[in-house]
């Protein structure tokens, strides 16, 4: 989870713009309804204990644990939010063992203990679930949250999700996310995915089984193939706001939009707004090259409107320092409707450009023939030579 240093270090010199946002359903199926905070956090109500206490989480697939805050933890020792009350529930168990977890963003302290867990008003996710209960944080006060829910691929820990599907009382721990902009209303897909959904994905391996990580072959912008050092390795992460891409890639695609009109400010890049439809091919895109898809990003997915900053809006790339992983963020993942498939490690990205292989086979053609002829040519300019 890596969005709430954006925000703290941000806050200082950004005039960010709260929209209010006035959700509109879209659709009929049935799914649960995630909060978006001005596009950078992505929640939803959960109730834990007996008598049920509703909290909200950060739906994370990021990282493996569910936590919230505890009635131990003073207004000072953690961020401000709803706590949950263990005297008050009667089916609350407490471990004594005390935890620290870190995020990109913040680290919190708590002791394991479990209690009952379910998606609001779906009594049909009721499990018991382990859950760290939270005593201190630091690095959240930007959390809109109370907690975090997390939906990594952790093949030793159980979401609520497997722990219902264990139980029989949902169909499948198949999840999917639809993320939107704020104006429209973000999804969450679980027990059954319509097949709207699941008619229309591309799957693709998961290399570990403790991250959504998936093979990354390629990235070209504009076209152009820009090398990505040791960086190989995309992690599919709801909890971060942003793009994390290699050095050479983030500076290719700010070298090209400040060759626009975009400028420099505080050494981040801001662009116009408004960009006209037609004008979107001017601006870099980005393609990366995933096991058998490709994903494609423009201006419009990768600029964030709701962060504005003399007049310009905050261009959401950034290089990847600490992970030693690219990390697909809500940028990413609002373009495509994900599904996450745990049991057969993969996952589905829905209206994904399909990478066919007849284009591959011929890239290596253009390369053998490209090769050959630089070959030919030496070798004919090294008989001229010998003949002069
Ligand atoms: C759980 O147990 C520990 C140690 O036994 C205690 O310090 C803590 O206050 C208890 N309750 C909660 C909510 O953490």
């Amino acid at each position: 989870m890596k969005i709430l240093c954006l925000f703290t270090f941000l806050q200082s010199f950004l005039c960010i713009q709260i929209q209010l946002s006035k959700f509109k359903v879209l659709k009929s199926i049935d799914a649960f309804k995630l909060s978006n905070y001005d596009n950078v956090q992505y929640y939803g109500p959960i109730q834990i204990g007996t008598p049920n206490q509703q909290l909200s989480v950060i739906f994370d697939t990021g990282s493996p644990y569910l936590w919230v805050p505890s009635d131990k933890c003073s207004i000072l020792q953690c961020h401000y939010s709803k706590r949950f009350q263990t005297s008050k529930s009667s089916t609350y168990k407490n471990f004594s063992k005390s935890d620290e977890v870190e995020y990109a963003s913040g680290n919190c302290k708590g002791f394991w203990g479990s209690d009952y867990v379910q998606l609001l008003s779906d009594g049909n996710t009721r499990v018991e679930a382990k859950i760290l209960f939270i005593y201190q944080d630091s690095g959240f006060s930007e959390l809109q949250s109370d907690g975090l829910l997390g939906l990594s691929n952790d093949k030793e820990i159980d979401n609520i999700f497997d722990l219902a599907y264990k139980k029989g009382s949902i169909k499948s721990n198949l999840f999917a996310m639809e993320l939107k902009n704020t104006n429209e209303q973000s999804l969450f897909y679980y027990d059954e995915i319509p097949n709207e959904i699941m008619d229309n994905v591309e799957w693709v391996r998961i290399l570990r089984k403790d991250y959504w990580t998936v093979k990354v072959l390629n990235i070209y912008v504009n076209e152009h193939p820009i090398k990505t050092g040791n960086l190989k390795e995309a992690l599919i992460d709801s909890g971060t706001s942003l793009l994390y891409l290699p050095e050479n890639v983030v500076y290719k695609v700010f070298e090209e939009l400040i060759l626009k009109d975009c400028r420099f400010l505080e050494s981040y890049v801001f662009c116009p707004c408004q960009i006209p439809r037609d004008k979107v091919e001017d601006y870099p895109k980005i393609k990366v090259f995933l096991e058998g898809i490709i994903l494609e990003l423009d201006i419009n997915d990768y600029m964030m409107r709701d962060i504005i900053y003399y007049g310009l809006c905050f261009i959401g790339i950034q290089i990847e320092t600490q992970m030693d992983l690219m990390i697909f963020g809500d940028i990413v993942m609002r373009k495509y409707v994900i599904v996450f498939d745990k049991e057969n490690n993969k996952i589905g990205f829905k209206g994904v450009e399909k990478l066919n292989n007849i284009k591959t086979i011929s890239f290596l053609w253009v390369e053998i023939i490209g090769f050959g002829a630089i070959i030919i040519s030496c070798i004919i300019l090294q008989m001229k030579i010998t003949k002069l």
